[in-house]
């Protein structure tokens, strides 16, 4: 699977995100991500007419349910025709099987499904004293990963940080999808743990999920390029 550029359209309404993803026409279309206040504002519509416009689609929902429930919601989305889904690894490997089940198509397809191991806003401290999981954040970053291999699953959400983790407790070909992106010279906003479009490449990140950089950038165009260039240089 090619290394690629995910735009973060984390924007409130169709109308907003279309008029932004305008200014790429012409262009080849960039690789989106849409979640969860978009999908349920304007549903499942959007991602059709995404998908008409030629974007490929990462559908960023987090399912974490009972089994049969995420397997149930997965064959819907699958028939979205969505790229990339995810789902929570806390929901243990048996909902990770079901999920994979799912999204299974009749011809063989499916699309890729990645796992979000903890959450970046989960710290340490408040996992230990609140979750009572008593293991080290990295230690259980690296279980879930691992649950998420074993389920059958493509990869990992991830900060770039972690990356490198994932990549030596489960392979080079277990896909690490990492936000927290910024450019060198940039503010970091709410991101604590952030990295580069080059370091994200050298850790080893298959895919870069980029928000504001580009959707805030006074020329999205010229920032998301910038990006692919520094993300995708030999
Ligand atoms: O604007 P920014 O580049 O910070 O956007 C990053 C995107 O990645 C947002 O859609 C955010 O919700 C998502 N994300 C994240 N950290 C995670 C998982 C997802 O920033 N651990």
């Amino acid at each position: 699977m090619a290394k690629d550029v995910i735009i973060a359209c984390d924007f409130a309404g169709r109308k907003e995100t279309l008029d932004f993803l305008d200014a790429f026409r012409g262009e080849a279309a960039p690789f989106v991500k849409i979640g969860m206040e978009l999908f349920y504002a304007e549903g499942p519509e959007m991602v059709r007419e995404l998908k008409r416009r030629g974007h490929r689609v990462f559908l960023d929902l987090k399912l974490h349910d009972i089994p049969n429930t995420v397997k149930k919601a997965m064959r819907v989305l699958s028939a979205l025709e969505v790229d990339i889904v995810n789902v929570h690894a806390a929901g243990t490997v048996e909902m990770m099987r079901a999920a994979l089940e799912g999204l299974s198509r009749e011809d063989g397809t499916r699309p890729l499904l990645i796992a979000v191991t903890q959450l970046t806003s989960t710290s340490e401290e408040r996992m230990q004293r609140e979750l009572l999981i008593g293991a080290g954040i990295n230690e259980t970053i690296v279980r879930y990963a691992q649950n998420a291999r074993e389920a059958g699953l493509d990869g990992v959400v991830c900060s770039p940080l972690e990356a490198a983790l994932v990549k030596k407790a489960c392979g080079a070909d277990f896909l690490t999808v990492t936000p927290g992106i910024r450019f060198a010279d940039a503010a970091a906003d709410d991101q604590v743990r952030i990295t580069t479009p080059a370091r994200a490449r050298e850790i080893g990140s298959d895919y870069i999920v980029v928000g504001r950089p580009v959707t805030a950038a006074p020329d999205p165009v010229a920032a998301y390029r910038r990006c692919l260039t520094d993300f995708l240089q030999a």
